[in-house]
């Protein structure tokens, strides 16, 4: 069996969860998901990432110890994950004291590899980012990310010698041409580190809302060391070697394309130079926009998805994201194109397959699911739409996943709409057309729950499936023929209603 590690960004603590960072949980968790069913051993990490100036002054602001805005935020992710449906086997806090060891291990063997000095580091920086720019990189004196005036900062800091992993950043990714995704971001990344690496300055001494250097308590580690770092706390590094070998290095980390400098060029030096293998592989991703621009709380144009779900169902939210972002583009999100995404594939054609399948098995087999036939038309078309949809989904590409799962769907109704069973007379024809129906309901059953858990779940009790669809493992499970015949099929209410708006 195969290690599967899985990993979202962990996010700032001053925003509450909006649907960028829902987008980016919601595809990590299709993907940690995908790997369940297919046989590996999964293990699905997401958090929060508390320490640093910007929560500190968040927390001022709002009149609250850092602290305390850290408890009320981390629950708010905690609560919105759940309420779509989010599989994540442990939510890490960067204020645990578990993490607060694996960050002073890890970087007290950096420093112990010689890889760390003291210096003083001057420059413009940006709170929002918790990071500096050059004046190259600044747009009228500010942020490029966030349009907010960039600080000039000093300070005697500890520093990485972030320049001496030059070669060795290229060398590893000339090695392993898929370490970053899509080849786009790759290539950014590379561009990035032959365009030259200057060491980093990896503490603060102004600041006290950090995990302290274990060499010099006065220093608190730079909030994005301490955040990175997360990855290997939560399998062990520091307190459980043996557990961290397991996982480590097949981690899986996906992340928006705003911290790929952070996860591309840094960890994988910093794992180096604590000794380590650099993280197996990097998915990119791009921004979600509302009329063209980024979701932020500094742009006030959040999207709260806990309400979306109450509204739409968290399975429909889901799908949406999976559906109509492509891994690695931006996308635009509008609540037309959510009610226009529901109706045409879910109510329509996915729901619509599920109701009319149900309907004429009552009405024509005595609510008695048939077999599927071995070699019929649409035993072909689903045999390889189902492998090039598992393959979509290993090849971290979603919505190619979800489209080709459509297509079956649509074969599947043109089919009943080519034969119209519901005029035919009960009989070995009709039970053919319905037993091949039923299969295709189970296969889309399993290619699907990915993106939808809960409805793929309903829909297979419904066909009447035995075995629990959480058991079913690909490719075996995606072979033709193992519609379970003779099951009662159980018509129930319309998966997705249709909707005015
Ligand atoms: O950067 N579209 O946290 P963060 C798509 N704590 N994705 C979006 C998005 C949008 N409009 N807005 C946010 C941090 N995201 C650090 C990470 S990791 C060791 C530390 C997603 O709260 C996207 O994945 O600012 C982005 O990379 C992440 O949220 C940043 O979340
Ligand atoms: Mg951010």
């Amino acid at each position: 069996m195969s290690r599967y590690y899985q990993t979202t960004p962990i996010y700032y603590v001053n925003d509450a969860p909006h649907l960028g960072t829902a987008y980016t949980t919601v595809v990590a968790d299709a993907l940690a998901r995908w790997r369940r069913i297919a046989g590996d051993d999964v293990f699905f990490l997401t958090g929060t990432d508390e320490h640093g100036q910007k929560i500190d002054r968040a927390s001022a602001a709002a009149g609250l110890s850092p602290q305390e805005m850290a408890d009320r935020t981390a629950s708010r992710f905690v609560r919105a994950w759940s309420e779509l449906g989010i599989s994540n086997d442990d939510f890490i806090r960067t204020t645990e004291p578990r993490h607060h060891s694996a960050v002073q291990a890890f970087l007290s063997a950096v420093n112990d590899n010689g890889y760390i000095e003291k210096g003083s580091y001057e420059g413009l920086y940006c709170v929002s980012c918790e990071d500096y720019f050059t004046e190259g990189e600044a747009v009228g004196g500010n942020c490029p990310i966030h349009g907010k005036p960039l600080e000039w900062m000093s300070e005697e800091n500890y520093f990485f010698k972030l320049s001496l992993f030059e070669q060795k950043l290229i060398d590893y990714y000339e090695a392993n041409p898929e370490f970053v995704r899509p080849l786009t971001k790759r290539n950014e990344a590379l561009g990035f580190i032959r365009s030259g690496l200057r060491d980093i300055s990896i503490t603060r001494k102004a600041v006290q809302w950090g995990v302290p250097v274990p060499w010099d308590p006065g220093h608190v580690f730079y909030v994005w060391y301490d955040a990175l770092i997360n990855y290997a706390t939560a399998i062990g590094y520091g307190t459980d070697q043996e557990r961290f070998g397991q996982w480590w290095p097949a981690v899986h980390h996906l992340i928006g394309k705003d911290i790929i400098r952070f996860h591309c060029v840094w960890w994988p030096a910093m794992c180096m130079a604590a000794g380590l293998e650099p993280p197996h592989r990097i998915v990119v991703h791009g921004w979600l926009l509302v009329g063209g621009e980024k979701m932020s709380k500094t742009k006030l144009n959040q999207i709260d998805p806990v309400e979306l779900a109450a509204d739409f169902g968290a399975d429909a939210v889901r799908y949406h994201l999976l559906r109509d972002v492509t891994l690695g583009s931006d996308g635009d999100f509008s609540y037309e194109g959510m009610v226009g995404r529901y109706n045409a594939d879910l109510a329509n054609n996915f729901g619509n397959l599920a109701s009319r399948v149900a309907t004429v098995v009552d009405r024509k087999c005595g609510g008695v699911g048939p077999a599927p036939r071995p070699d019929s038309k649409l035993a072909q078309a689903a045999t390889s739409l189902a492998s090039a949809s598992a393959s979509a989904w290993a090849d971290f590409a979603p919505q190619d996943a979800l489209e080709l799962a459509w297509r079956l769907i649509r074969e599947a109704n043109a089919e009943l709409e080519a034969t119209e069973p519901w005029k035919m007379e009960p009989g070995a024809a009709v039970d053919g057309i319905l037993g091949d129906a039923l299969e295709v309901l189970r296969l889309v059953a399993i290619l699907v729950s990915p993106a939808m858990p809960t409805a793929c779940a309903e829909l297979w009790r419904r066909i009447g499936m035995r075995e629990r669809l959480s058991d079913q493992r690909a490719p075996e499970a995606l072979e033709w023929g193992a519609y379970t015949a003779g099951a009662a099929v159980e018509k129930g209410s319309a998966l997705f209603p249709r909707r005015s708006s």
